[in-house]
């Protein structure tokens, strides 16, 4: 084959592929900027110690990572949370606060290659800093749901699946498990979908062959998907930590609810999320055919900020990735149409007239209207159907003779009706006929 093809799990962004993802940024911005977040960016390139350990085994295998020529151990950014993490752990003390900020970035994990999963990819990621309640979880995952039905996705398409890592360790803590092993049982429950039974190899090879009536327990937990049966399952224990959450898990469902966004959640607590600094909440955003790879993942991670070296913050946010987004407002005919049609034409007699036109092109585009005409002296039918063809609404034709008048010919290409106006009032007119 001739030529270079882009590497694996990169793409290369036609203009309408790239007027697609602009459709998906614009909708996460607009809906990040309603709900107050504040947009920032950040290098591509970091030290490797940020993500070693921070971000956890799976990412860190999975790293676009090098030594540069200075010597300098560095890696693309996998994901956004240790950078924006260090970039508020900065200014911590500057930064008035809840501190709500988002970012639309890309983002590069050598991951292998399958539907909805890519090398490079970008994600939304939308994070309150300052703000230890639930409060930051009802704003955030009321937030996920409009970045998603923005685009005109309804509660029928898709889903925000709530959990909760602080809630699991008090359970297990509760059924006698101590820290290492409570990791272990988190590890396999994250894999237990996907594997079944197998989830556990790892935690029997750790701590040997877990007590029977403790692994019902766990996969009772597991499959406990309501806020009533979360209650019911944990009316048994005295355990003050386990009341408190109950109590922040009654706040946010209360929360979300009154948004009038209920139907868009749903407890389920075999979600525990891989990375390794959530703490709190966890949540994951699903297409509710269950097709596709998640939308969207996030929680709560309150140490992270000190464990990079700052001031203790508690925090929690989310991201969204374009991949899977995309496929599902393709798949549900969300996509708006590919267009960057001009609203005026201009039809050009020849050299001669070429010059005023000129004059008045350049003013109709300072004006901020979409214009285009033939680079080359062409003959007038075939401008005019460069005119229909380009889906313009308006043909503008400098004739000899409009050019001698002081006038051009405006024409409606949908009506084909034709009539005259002063060279002087062709930006008003046009300004006022396409109402901009
Ligand atoms: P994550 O679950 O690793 O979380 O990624 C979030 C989303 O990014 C995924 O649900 C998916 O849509 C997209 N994504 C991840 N990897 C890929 C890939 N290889 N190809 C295409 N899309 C992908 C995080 O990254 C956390 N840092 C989110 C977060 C922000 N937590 C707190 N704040």
């Amino acid at each position: 084959m001739a030529g270079f093809q882009s590497l694996p799990g990169f793409r290369d962004f036609y203009p309408e592929d790239f007027s697609r993802r602009q459709h998906i940024f614009r909708g996460w911005r607009t809906a990040a900027t309603s709900f107050g977040f504040q947009e920032y960016d950040a290098p591509v390139l970091e030290p490797l110690e940020l993500y070693k350990t921070k971000s956890g085994d799976e990412i860190e295998a999975q790293l676009f990572s090098f030594t540069d020529k200075g010597g300098r151990e560095v890696s693309l950014r996998p994901e956004m949370t240790p950078t924006v993490c260090r970039m508020v752990g900065e200014k911590a003390g500057a930064l008035k606060r809840p501190i709500k900020w988002f970012s639309i970035a890309e983002f590069y994990r050598y991951e292998r290659a399958q539907k909805g999963r890519l090398r490079a990819f970008h994600q939304f990621n939308a994070d309150i800093f300052g703000e230890a309640g639930p409060e930051a979880e009802i704003e955030l995952i009321a937030l996920l749901i409009q970045c998603l039905a923005g685009f005109g996705l309804t509660k029928d398409d898709f889903y925000v699946r709530l959990s909760d890592r602080d809630l699991w360790f008090f359970y297990l803590e509760a059924l006698g498990f101590n820290d290492a092993q409570a990791r272990s049982v988190l590890t396999a429950i994250d894999r237990y979908e996907k594997a079944g039974d197998d989830a556990f190899k790892v935690y029997t090879e750790a701590h040997g062959v877990m007590d029977a009536d403790k692994k019902d327990r766990v996969l009772a937990f597991l499959r406990i998907k309501s806020l009533a049966e979360l209650e019911a399952a944990l009316a048994a224990f005295n355990s003050e930590k386990l009341t408190a959450r109950l109590a922040d898990w009654r706040k946010v469902i209360a929360g979300v609810s009154a948004m009038g966004l209920a139907d868009f959640i749903a407890v389920d607590l075999s979600v525990v999320r891989g990375l390794a600094y959530y703490t709190g909440f966890v949540f994951e955003a699903f297409d509710r055919k269950g097709d596709l790879r998640a939308l969207a993942g996030g929680g709560r991670y309150n140490d992270l900020v000190r464990k990079l070296g700052y001031a203790d913050l508690p925090a929690v946010g989310f991201a969204i990735g374009d991949v899977t987004t995309g496929l599902l407002i393709e798949q549900r005919g969300l996509a708006p149409a590919h267009s960057t049609a001009p609203q005026v034409y201009v039809v050009i007699g020849g050299a001669a007239e070429r010059t005023a036109a000129f004059g008045d092109i350049q003013a109709l585009r300072a004006a901020g209207l979409r214009v285009e005409y033939p680079f080359k002296d062409l003959a007038f039918g075939k401008q005019f159907k460069a005119a229909s063809d380009s889906g313009a609404k308006v043909a503008l034709i400098y004739g000899g003779d409009e050019v001698a008048k002081g006038v051009v010919k405006l024409r409606d290409l949908a009506d084909r009706s034709e009539r005259e106006i002063p060279r002087d009032q062709a930006v008003a007119t046009m300004r006022d006929l396409l109402r901009c």
